[in-house]
């Protein structure tokens, strides 16, 4: 070795040590991540993050990824000509819609996933919340301002989880890809908002971390600046006021939701960023929104 082999080799190493520290605050905990449709998109952001989850795995750390998908439901609903529309930040999802959102979400998304984290090297499988009856769906029941009832059609809140399945695919070190649908007791199909659906799975599994990958810096002021640190209680503030709109309203519903049934903290953050998760858990820098009780 020469001594700029060797200066570089210690870099390395000593670059490697400064992650211990955080692998052994995430040694065999179950961090959840929302990997949003709209961090989607970019081959090489996917590969970035396929890699973070095989990363995490190795380092003892136990991956769970919940994927959205709205934008590639948009445009396959768009070829096919059928339209739908959003009602506070859930999409409003009939019959014809709920085949394509199960298509696109169970079918092509899900497997795309699987498909980069096993070619970096780790195995993961994907399932959707149907598979070894793992959530039970219920018909969202939700009233706009005035009181009145909005029919959501097949939009679908988590009745319950059932845990069996991914605490046997946890064990076998396996990383789960969970798609947002799932089987209400009337048999029929739900599409669960995908970040209402990770919180679900979170506080099944007493994860220790959420995180939240989107395609906006954290949650933004009334001025756009990013807000670095929010407690629950001024959530309800921040959307009444209108600050907090669209999909950011599902997101920090579940933040509170997850937080109540236990987990530690839930973090929103720019999943555009190349290795946003990694940053995150294994660095000392924190990026995006951190939200805690
Ligand atoms: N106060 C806010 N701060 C940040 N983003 C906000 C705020 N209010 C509304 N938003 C909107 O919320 C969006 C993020 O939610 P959205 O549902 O669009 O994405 P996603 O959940 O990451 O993807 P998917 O729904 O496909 O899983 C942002 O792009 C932004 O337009
Ligand atoms: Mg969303």
């Amino acid at each position: 070795m020469t001594d700029d082999q060797a200066d570089n080799a210690l870099q390395q190493a000593r670059i490697l040590m400064q992650a211990l520290p955080h692998m052994l605050r995430y040694d065999d905990a179950i961090v959840v991540v929302k990997y949003g449709g709209h961090a989607m998109g970019d081959d090489k952001l996917a590969r970035d993050f396929a890699r973070d989850m095989v990363l995490l795995e190795q380092a003892g750390v136990n991956p769970v990824v919940v994927h959205g998908g709205g934008p590639q439901i948009a445009v396959m609903l768009a070829k096919l000509g059928i339209k739908s529309e959003f009602e506070g930040g859930l999409r409003v999802t009939d019959k014809a819609t709920m085949e394509i959102v199960e298509m696109v979400l169970a079918g092509s998304i899900n497997k795309q996933i699987v498909g980069f984290i096993n070619a970096e090297g780790g195995r993961a499988i994907g399932l959707c919340g149907k598979d070894g009856r793992m959530v039970a769906a219920q018909k969202i029941k939700r009233s706009d301002a005035a009181g009145n009832p909005i029919d959501y059609g097949f939009a679908g809140d988590v009745a319950k989880v059932d845990t069996t399945v991914l605490a046997s695919v946890l064990e076998k070190e396996l990383i789960p890809v969970l798609a947002p649908v799932a089987l209400g007791a009337d048999g029929e199909t739900y599409n669960v908002n995908a970040d209402t659906f990770a919180g679900a799975i979170a506080g099944a599994l007493g994860a220790k971390r959420l995180v939240f990958l989107t395609d906006v810096a954290g949650v933004l002021d009334q001025d756009g600046q990013l807000i670095k640190e929010l407690r629950v209680c001024d959530i309800p503030g921040l959307v009444a006021d209108g600050v907090i709109t669209g999909g950011m309203i599902p997101k920090v519903e579940t933040c509170m939701n997850a937080i109540e049934r236990g987990v530690e903290g839930v973090v929103i953050l720019d999943g555009k960023l190349p290795h946003a998760v990694l940053i995150e858990l294994l660095t000392d820098h924190g990026a995006g929104t951190l939200i805690t009780r």
